[in-house]
């Protein structure tokens, strides 16, 4: 073979993979409103940037005729290349090939990926759709995947690692993603669930659709699996890239620091009028969220879901932060099972990878009733005192109003560990809410008219911030209007925070 003959053989090996699984299923793929797997990672990536690992890699399985039905690169594409001009890992299942089912060759290229983003502190991204296990190859699949599964938790809080489901994720091949920090979802294009809708009717005899069962909707409402959702790929994809524009490359990085025109001592006189003096009076804890971060640019995590909590990203002068609020706007704010479950995994993701957390507090306290007492809230409420508590980044919190009972301790008190507690003059910071206080106070019974009094005293004496800031649990009373500039003083001192907790294999966090 001369020399342009050798050139012209790579040429060809590289043309035959880029076709993936042929063009007819190719045009299938996109007649689905799909793209293709490398069409998925050009449009993710910054341009030019992308180097592809393993392109020619091929199944190695000979039963059921496959020895005559192979594809190069067999049905995955991974590699290398940048987001906002940072290094990230990423993998792709094509769909046209074998429906994107995993074989073995198909696993050791995304084990290839995920032991080189370790190596190197990167983040590693799965595009995924895929019919599940490369039936072909039985247990030699499931070991893959097993193999996936062991560097995902190996990986954890040392990388982030980010799933987008953008097709099929169905069986044992959806705890992957379950493992990765951040799952995204298309409406209506991607489905997760352990078992489908077949094998559900035939054992529990319930009807339920794919959509309904697993689609991004049923994800980011009741289950809590999905933590965005896109309306279609390209919106879902460019999400992938925002999230990755508040995230360090590892737990050994700071979190990119952007400039931000946003003047850091912007007073806003408009926050004085958000927090009604009624404590019974709901507002949009959004609202002073948007007011106080850069740019009103908030990246709100599973903003569906538990919505009597919010949580999510967002920069002070450029730099990325935790946000965790209660939202006295559903539900009045109250803790319950999802909403702890859901702000603790924030938490502890934030920790890991070394955000900061301010944190917004109006919290009548945890739910009651037989449904959260049977449910766990005992265990699920402690999840998140516990990841508040372990958290050794800097910890800022601002209470606008209610901080009632154990909620208070709860929600990055000074007492676990937060370094700059401020509190607007509308807090109320007691052991439960005057009405509540006297009821218990005055079991035997009062008037009307002396129970309104009561009340009213206990309000005066109790319902403030002051009791509080004269023990010193409250550093300082602050007028609403200096909220940006007091968190972004309050995130510049403590931005060399020392704080390591004791040496230990791991804790036992209440699960
Ligand atoms: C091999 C597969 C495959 C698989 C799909 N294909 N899934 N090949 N192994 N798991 C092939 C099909 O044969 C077909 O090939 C092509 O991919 C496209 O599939 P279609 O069925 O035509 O596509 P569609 O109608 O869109 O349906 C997609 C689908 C369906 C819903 C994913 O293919 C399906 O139900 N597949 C099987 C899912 C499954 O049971 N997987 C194993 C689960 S067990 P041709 O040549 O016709 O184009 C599992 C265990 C994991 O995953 C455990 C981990 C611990």
């Amino acid at each position: 073979m001369d020399l342009k003959a050798k050139y012209n053989q790579l040429d060809t090996y590289n043309k035959q993979a880029e076709l993936g699984g042929g063009e007819e299923r190719i045009e299938k793929q996109h007649a689905a409103g799909k793209k293709t797997a490398r069409e998925r990672i050009l449009e993710f990536l910054d341009p030019g940037t992308f180097n592809e690992i393993d392109k020619l890699m091929t199944h190695r399985n000979y039963d059921f005729g496959m020895e005559a039905q192979k594809v190069l690169g067999d049905g995955l594409v991974s590699g290398y290349g940048k987001v906002n001009g940072r290094l990230v890992y990423v993998f792709a299942q094509d769909f046209t090939v074998f429906g994107g089912s995993l074989s073995r060759a198909n696993a050791d290229k995304i084990v290839k990926i995920q032991e080189l983003a370790l190596k190197m502190g990167a983040p590693v991204v799965g595009l995924n759709d895929s019919g599940g296990a490369r039936i072909q190859e039985g247990v030699e699949s499931l070991a893959g995947y097993a193999d996936i599964f062991y560097n995902n938790v190996i990986s954890s809080g040392v990388i982030p690692q980010i799933s987008a489901i953008l097709g099929p994720c169905a069986g044992g091949a959806v705890y992957s993603p379950a493992l990765t920090d951040f799952i995204f979802m298309v409406n209506e294009k991607s489905h997760m669930f352990v078992t489908g809708p077949e094998v559900i009717k035939t054992v529990t005899h319930e009807d339920v659709s794919k959509e309904e069962l697993g689609g991004a909707h049923t994800h980011s409402t009741k289950s809590g699996v999905a933590h965005f959702s896109g309306s279609d790929e390209e919106q879902t994809i460019m999400m992938v890239r925002e999230l990755l524009s508040f995230l360090p490359s590892n737990n050994l990085e700071d979190p990119p620091v952007i400039p931000s025109m946003d003047p850091v001592d912007r007073i806003d006189e408009h926050l004085q009028e958000i927090v009604p003096v009624d404590p019974n009076k709901p507002y949009d804890m959004h609202e002073i969220i948007q007011t106080v971060i850069d740019n009103k640019h908030f990246l709100e995590v599973q903003p569906q879901y538990a919505q009597n909590i919010i949580v999510g990203f967002a920069r002070f002068g450029g730099r990325p932060v935790g946000i965790v609020a209660n939202q006295p706007g559903h539900l009045a704010g109250v803790l319950d099972i999802n909403s702890s479950v859901k702000a603790a995994r924030f938490v502890r993701f934030c920790d890991a990878f070394n955000l900061p957390l301010v944190t917004f507090v109006d919290v009548p306290g945890f739910l009651p009733g037989t449904n959260q007492e049977f449910g766990g809230i005992i265990k699920h409420g402690a999840k998140l005192l516990y990841a508040f508590a372990e958290a050794t980044v800097p910890k800022i919190t601002i209470i606008t109003r209610k901080a009632y009972g154990g909620a208070y301790d709860v929600m990055s008190s000074k007492h676990i560990g937060a370094d700059v507690n401020l509190a607007y003059p509308t807090a109320e910071i007691a052991v439960m809410g005057p009405e509540g206080a006297i009821n218990i106070i005055h079991r035997n019974g009062l008037s009307a008219e002396e129970k309104t009094k009561a009340v009213e005293e206990y309000r005066e004496k109790f319902a403030n911030p002051y009791k509080a800031a004269s023990l010193g649990y409250i550093d300082e009373i602050i007028h609403p209007k200096n909220t940006r500039k007091k968190i972004v003083d309050a995130l510049e001192m403590t931005h060399n925070k020392r704080k390591s907790n004791p040496p230990k294999k791991h804790g036992n966090i209440p699960l």
